[in-house]
Parts: C-alpha cells; structure tokens; sequence
C-alpha cells in the first residue's frame, strides 16, 4: 500500500535549522554575560562597602590593655544606613572573638594580608552577602573589621544587564529569521518559476526545458526533467511509428482483399456464398476505414521537427475544395449541403486541415436524415479563424459531448459502422494548431453543430490597405 508522505517544506527545514541553534545559542550566552554583569556590579558598589569599613576601623581604640571601638551606637547604626540592602558591620579581636558590631556574621576567611583588605561572598542565614574585611594592626593582636552587605542592588544591576543583552540578542535573532525567510523566498522563486513553466504545458509539448537564468542548483533537475521528456518523446514517437507502419502495411493486403471479395461477387455463386462475400466485402470495408482512421490520428499527433507557422493556410479554400468531393455524396443521400464561407487565415497544415474537415462532414451526413441539412461556414472573428459543420440531424447529448472526443468511442444508439476515431482525429488536429473544438446546439434547436476556432493568422497590411488607412487619418 501506498502512504501518501506530508510534503515537508525547505523554507521550514531551513528556518528550523537556524531557529533551535540560535535559541541555545542565547540562551548559553546569558552565561558568560551573567559572570561579566556580576563582576561590573561589584566593582561599582565594592569601593563603596569599604567606607564604613575604614570609617570603623579609625575609631578602634590604640589603647594596649583592651581593644574598644569608641564609636557611640548612633554613629554604627548611620554606617548601616542602605535605601535598598542591610548592611552588617562587626568587628573582632585577635582571637576571632566579637568586639562590635553584629553577632550572626561569620568570621573572615584566614587569607587578608597584613595591613591590608579582601572583599569575599558568604552567607547569612538565606541572605547571599558581599563583605569587605580589613586588617588593622594592634599592640594586642590583629583586629578585623567587616561590613556586609545584601545582594539586592547587585541582583537588580545583573538583571538590568542581563535583560538588556537578551532583548538585543533577540532582536537580532528575529530579525536573521525574517531576513532568512524572505531570503529562502526568493532564493525559491526560480523553482516556483520551473514549476509554472511545466504546469502550463500542453500534455503534447515535450520540447527541453530551457535552464536559461535559472540557478546552478535547478540545472541538474532540468536535465534530468530534459532526459525524462526525451524518453517520453522517443517512446510515444516509436509508438506513432508503429501504429502508422502497421496501418500503411494493412492497407495493401485490405485493397487486395476488397478487389479479390467484388471480383468474387461478379463470379456465379450460391445464395449463401453470395451472402457470405457480401459480409466479407463490408467488413473489408470497415476495417480498411478504421486502418485509414489510425493512420490519419498518426499523422495528426505532433511532430516536433514540421514547424506549422511556416505554412498561412485559408479555412475558405479547404472548404471550397471538399464541395467537389461531398456534395454529390450529400445529393445520394438527398441532404442539402450548403457553403457558407468567407476568408479565414490561420497557419497549419492543409493536408491536416482536410482530414478534419473531412471527418465532420462524414459525421454530419452519416448522422443526418434524408431529406437534412448541412451547412459549412467559414468566419474570422476577433483572434480567431473559425470552421463550422452544422447539421439538422440527431444531433449529440449534452452528456455525450465531452466522451465522443475519446477515442473509439461512439455514442449509444448510433447508426452505421465507424470506429469511434473521428472526432478524436477533429480534436488532435485541432490542437496541434493550437486551435478548440466545441459542441453546440444549432439555432434551430435540432442537430449538431460542431466549431472549431484556430488562432487567425496576423496578416501584414497589403500596400493598398496601409494607403487607405494613412488618407483617412
Ligand atoms: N454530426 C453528428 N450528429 C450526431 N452524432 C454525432 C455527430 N458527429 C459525431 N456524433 C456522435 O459522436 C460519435 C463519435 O464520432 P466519431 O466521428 O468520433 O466516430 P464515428 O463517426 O462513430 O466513427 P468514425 O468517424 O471513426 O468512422 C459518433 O459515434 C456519434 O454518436
Ligand atoms: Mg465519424
């Protein structure tokens, strides 16, 4: 069984690929960003943390006995005033013991050089703190002030920047996406190009297709389509060959046959040879009419190497030729042919352009009562050079008219012994000179009238036209 598989789109498979790349690609770029913004906010407010720190540290008493901070508590609380972080301050002794200050801060690390000062990260209960420590000197030992602070004004500076770098890093990624989209678009537009070129084709024009301007990417495509078509072209060839060898091969030993089945009937015979040579003599017929039929249709499917618009051909003269041959034809049969006809340019083949004519009028009187009508007309109208066979006689159901194009098909009910080939023969012909074939109702309401319409020849004035038209400006 065949699964019919969801066409997948190259603009997605290529947008897909840009999106989930950049996606981690931001994402792992908060990163390095976050550590960069951390270190910037901590330069900025870590100067800051060490004056109160100092401002603790000139107040230490030099006293040799006991280490005090002469500091009256109003002074301490004033150090610790922050509009958006607690700040803690303590102060301790040589023996790490407590002096001032705050009693839960956890004791400095061990590495602050003499004299000098480090700021670290602890904590403090949930708090994430920022410390500044100094060292100061003492007769009794040394003394180490802190002061800590919460992370709040440097969680919001990290934030400030982090947002800012995502938002400009997400603004450049839509904008590559849109930029890649619109990009793919065009980039695709040739091969919507290609598709159109093919999809408009007739089903008979396998001509190459053209790589001019294309892209380097559509060209092994091209030819691969080229090589296709040429396939399909020498196989359809070789298939019209056959069928129109093998209807020209039939034709000879069907006329000796039909020679051989009259000369027979002229011999005294039987009743029932007689009958018997009869049949033999009109299925002759039949099957040398069906073998002429297939070898018309070969002809008439197109060949690419004859050029049609070499040769102006005039629809009025055709018609005016068939009167010699229909028209007695059409008196046995007591149908009144009439010839409406009027110059009518277009470019094909005449012989072609005969065969059809010749299949309508053959239609129109073996499907036309005695006593009938038909009338052929020939017009220019707008673009158009126009032929029409109209009849009066049974004329064509609605329904039928699209299946009596096809091939061997011939509508219930119809009198005589036709192959069905006619009409698919009318249809071939006329669009190998890309002409229409259309079915209608006469006015009269009765019979069939069948039109076809070729693409009318573009005349060059005549000089006597051009000088005419030049005076009546
Ligand atoms: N002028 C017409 N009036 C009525 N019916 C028609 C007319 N022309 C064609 N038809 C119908 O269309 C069918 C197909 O016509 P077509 O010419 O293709 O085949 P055919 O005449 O049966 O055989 P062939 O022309 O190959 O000998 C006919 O069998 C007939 O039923
Ligand atoms: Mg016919």
């Amino acid at each position: 069984m065949a699964f019919a598989a969801t066409p997948t789109s190259i603009r997605r498979i290529l947008t897909g690929w840009l999106v989930w790349p950049l996606a981690v690609l931001i994402l792992a770029s908060a990163i390095p960003t976050y550590y960069l913004a951390l270190n910037a906010a901590n330069d900025a407010y870590d100067s800051a943390l060490l004056d109160p720190v100092l401002a603790v540290a000139n107040h230490i008493s030099k006293d040799a006995e006991k280490i005090t901070v002469d500091l009256p508590q109003v002074a301490l609380d004033a150090l610790r005033i922050d509009s958006r972080d607690r700040v803690f301050i303590q102060v301790r002794g040589p023996q790490n013991e407590i002096i001032a200050g705050n009693q839960r801060l956890p004791p400095p690390p061990s590495d602050i050089p003499p004299a000098g000062f480090i700021y670290y990260d602890t904590t403090l209960g949930e708090d994430r703190l920022r410390v500044a420590a100094l060292h100061v000197p003492h007769t009794l030992g040394p003394v180490v002030v802190q002061a800590a602070e919460t992370y709040v004004k440097r969680d919001k500076i990290v934030l400030d920047i982090l947002l800012a770098s995502m938002f400009a890093e997400l603004a450049i990624a839509l904008a590559a996406l849109w930029l890649v989209w619109h990009g793919i678009g065009r980039g695709l537009a040739p091969l919507e190009q290609l598709r159109d070129d093919i999809a408009i084709r007739s089903p008979q024009d396998l001509r190459p297709v053209l790589p001019d301007g294309k892209p380097s990417e559509l060209v092994p495509i091209i030819n691969a389509i080229n090589r296709l078509l040429g396939r399909v072209k020498s196989s359809i060839d070789g298939q019209q060959r056959f069928i129109a060898n093998a209807a020209h091969q039939l034709r000879t030993p069907l006329a000796g046959l039909k020679t051989h089945a009259e000369l027979a009937l002229r011999q005294p015979s039987t009743l029932e040879l007689r009958s018997l040579l009869d049949m033999i003599a009109g299925e002759t017929n039949r099957t040398s009419h069906m073998v002429n039929q297939l070898l018309t249709l070969a002809r008439a499917e197109p060949e690419e190497t004859t050029d049609l618009y070499d040769n102006p051909v005039n629809l009025h003269e055709i018609s005016a030729r068939a009167v010699q041959d229909w028209v007695p034809r059409a008196l046995a049969k007591n149908v009144d042919m009439g010839f409406e006809l009027q110059d009518a340019w277009t470019y094909g083949e005449p012989l072609l352009m005969r065969e059809l004519l010749a299949n309508l009028l053959e239609n129109a009187l073996a499907y036309t009562h005695d006593g009938g009508t038909i009338t052929v007309r020939t017009e220019e109208r707008g673009a158009n050079a126009a032929i029409e066979v109209e009849d009066n006689g049974r004329g064509i159901p609605e329904e039928e008219r699209e299946r009596v194009f096809e091939r061997f098909y011939r509508a219930k009910g119809t009198p005589g012994d036709g192959c069905g080939l006619g009409l698919a023969i009318v249809r071939e012909i006329a669009s190998r000179h890309h002409g229409t074939v259309e079915i209608r109702t006469p006015a009269g309401g009765q019979g069939t009238l069948i039109r076809v319409e070729f693409p009318r020849m573009q005349r060059t004035l005549e000089p006597e036209e051009k000088s005419l038209r030049g005076a009546a400006r």
